[in-house]
């Protein structure tokens, strides 16, 4: 049972996402100044809890880095907890339980509770130490926005930003060379950077994993742009997007750790496939990781922001095992639980695919 809070902990977990460092320096500004209260940064995500790895953030650590990328504690998406890589003394390696080791390390750290920032799967685990008893307050990050209990997440406008530059860039030279570009972006699952990208680049096709498509769809938009006097066209698609058998693209797979599994390259199949359908010359770029990279957006620093802020306030208020979100324009809490019960996803009928629609957008549907 935590009396009083004196010291709390920050981790960041799974993929990065630019904010990152705004929510950090969020954290520790608002528990140093304003409730009195010593941080301790855990390096390189649930791997520095497992390996006892930390250091005492000091408002100089967190000074100067509100427009950096990436995040100054490190992260991975690999080390977690309840399934970790233990060597065995025949030499080999099985999954086992380390928690127990992890919240040990808490304790050696002296933190009364711990603000985890992370995607789905690093809050499930936030969760899963949650119901064993850690104080826990999650805040939600990722690129692909996929996370039901937040409007939105950090870090996904940045992205998008970053994807919409990409298509105005690719307007110009495809425009040039009457050619079909495609644009791959990241988004998992979930179609949420494809569709914002597309809509806001002014995509001819978007291709998102929500929305089954025909190639024979793809090729009458290309032909009526055609007859239109449009030489061009720009076809967006998600890595998560599934061809017509309901087949996924990865670039690597990894069985023993299927959530590991890399989607990638469907573009490419999708760009060679149209290339001999509808006899046009395409180009495909898979903008990877350059998505997750580079100076946030001013909305991603203030939101970033924001969700520190309140993370911080509900360690102090000890409304442990919750969540910051996003509804409508305010900055809200939810149980952890919730947040982490399933995926968002574009609804198909939704509003945006309906007004992307209605100004001529393809879905290949
Ligand atoms: O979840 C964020 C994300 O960037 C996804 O969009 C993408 O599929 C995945 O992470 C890539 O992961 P990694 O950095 O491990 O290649």
């Amino acid at each position: 049972m935590v009396t009083k809070i004196k010291r709390i902990a920050i981790l960041t977990g799974g993929g990065d996402c630019p904010g990152l460092n705004a929510v950090i320096r969020a954290v520790a500004k608002t528990a140093i100044h304003h409730y009195g209260v010593e941080v301790i940064g855990i390096l390189d995500g649930f791997g520095g809890m497992i390996n006892n790895k930390s250091i005492v953030l000091q408002d100089q650590h967190v000074s100067g880095i509100l427009h950096r990328g990436g995040t100054i504690l490190g992260t991975t998406n690999r080390d977690n907890p309840f399934r970790y890589p233990v060597r065995q003394q025949n030499g080999k390696t099985i999954w086992g339980d380390v928690s127990e080791q992890a919240i040990a390390n808490l304790e050696k750290m002296g933190v009364d509770a711990l603000v985890v920032v992370g995607g789905d799967g690093s809050l499930s685990i936030a969760y899963e130490l949650f119901q064993k008893g850690v104080p826990v307050v999650g805040i939600p990050k990722t690129i692909d926005n996929d996370l039901s209990a937040t409007d939105l997440t950090f870090g996904f406008d940045t992205a998008l930003t970053t994807a919409t530059d990409a298509i105005d860039k690719l307007h110009t030279t495809a425009e040039s060379h009457h050619r079909v570009m495609l644009l791959e972006v990241m988004g998992r699952n979930a179609g949420w950077i494809a569709l914002h990208s597309g809509t806001a680049g002014g995509g001819d096709v978007i291709l998102i994993p929500e929305i089954p498509f025909t190639y024979e769809a793809i090729c009458e938009k290309i032909a009526e742009r055609r007859r239109r006097g449009k030489k061009f066209s720009i076809i967006v698609v998600a890595e998560g997007a599934k061809l017509p058998d309901g087949q996924l693209v990865y670039q690597e797979m990894v069985p023993d750790n299927p959530h590991l599994n890399k989607l990638g390259g469907v573009a490419n199949v999708i760009g060679s496939i149209i290339q001999q359908q509808c006899q046009v010359q395409t180009r495909v770029t898979v903008l990877g990781h350059l998505q997750r990279g580079g100076t946030p957006t001013a909305f991603d620093r203030i939101l970033g922001t924001r969700f520190g802020v309140k993370a911080a306030k509900l360690i102090m208020e000890k409304q442990f095992g919750s969540m910051t979100c996003l509804k409508g324009n305010e900055i809200l809490s939810v149980p952890l639980g919730d947040a982490v019960k399933e995926q968002k996803l574009v609804k198909p009928d939704s509003e945006l695919v309906q007004a992307a629609k209605a100004v001529g957008i393809s879905f290949g549907d």
